[in-house]
């Protein structure tokens, strides 16, 4: 098997969404945070859309904010006729931005906050505290931090599933790989094109999670004036314990 390495960013965005609108497991859970809240909703780290279209096509107005031009460019082009007066893309930093806007509901989904530098959560929660509207909701969802500083410290790739690539219809085979480096845990996504001639193209994500203990980050929540109403283990508002998939807190301002 003969690997290209696959550099041009515009296959990101594709790839990715791809994959991750296989993750549906939460919307639901966002979906009925909106219907109770209202809008306008802001998303922190918006990526291709796959929590804020659903949430547009609801009927409710999206803020996306993000700083990543090709993962909003590719949203844009997903945005419908339909849904484009209700949804506002803005390039930007969720450390530093500043909208006149006011939300009933802040969300950042999927793993974003468990990305951000310990150094750099303060920040993150102050803008979106900031961004509330009076009885306004922050939820953040991240991966469960108990289970990630538990991961074995240099895994070997682990097949998780595939997709038909939607320009080529050639598999897309997708493998995760888990490594301690000194900062903290980075993930890595294999995306491994295979083409009809025994070629395979791989294009590799890779983030790093800082995870943290629950009791600080409730602590860094309380520090910036967030008052932590729920958190929640899955996206059925199960309880949080250390075997629970995820970590999910919900504050308010
Ligand atoms: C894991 S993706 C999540 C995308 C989307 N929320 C979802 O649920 O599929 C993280 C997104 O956060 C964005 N992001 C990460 N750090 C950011 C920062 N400091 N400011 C703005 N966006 C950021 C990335 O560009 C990426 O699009």
């Amino acid at each position: 098997m003969r690997v290209i390495k696959v550099s041009e960013a515009p296959s990101i965005p594709l790839l990715y969404h791809t994959h991750h609108s296989l993750e549906a497991d939460d919307l639901p859970f966002w979906l009925a945070w909106a219907r109770q809240q209202g809008g306008p909703i802001l998303e922190l780290g918006c990526g291709t859309g796959r929590v804020l279209l659903p949430l547009a096509e609801a009927g409710h107005t999206v803020f996306g904010l993000d700083r990543d031009a090709a993962m909003l460019d590719f949203l844009r082009r997903q945005v419908t006729d339909e849904t484009r007066d209700r949804v506002v893309l803005v390039r930007g930093d969720l450390r530093s931005y500043c909208l006149a806007s006011r939300f009933p509901l802040v969300l950042m989904p999927c793993n974003t906050y468990s990305t951000l530098a310990l150094t750099e959560r303060r920040s993150a929660l102050t803008r979106a505290r900031l961004h509330l509207a009076p009885q306004g909701v922050f939820i953040v969802s991240m991966p469960n931090p108990g289970l990630l500083t538990e991961l074995p410290g240099d895994g070997e790739p682990e097949n998780e599933t595939s997709f038909q690539h939607p320009h080529t219809v050639n598999p897309v085979q997708v493998s995760s790989q888990w490594e301690q480096v000194d900062e903290g845990i980075q993930c890595s996504w294999h995306y491994d094109h295979l083409l009809p001639d025994g070629r395979v193209e791989r294009l590799t994500l890779s983030t790093i999670h800082y995870p943290q203990a629950l009791n600080e980050i409730l602590r860094e929540f309380k520090e910036v004036g967030l008052d932590v109403i729920g958190t929640f283990g899955d996206f059925e508002r199960g309880s949080y314990d250390i075997d629970s998939p995820s970590l999910i807190i919900v504050a308010q301002g």
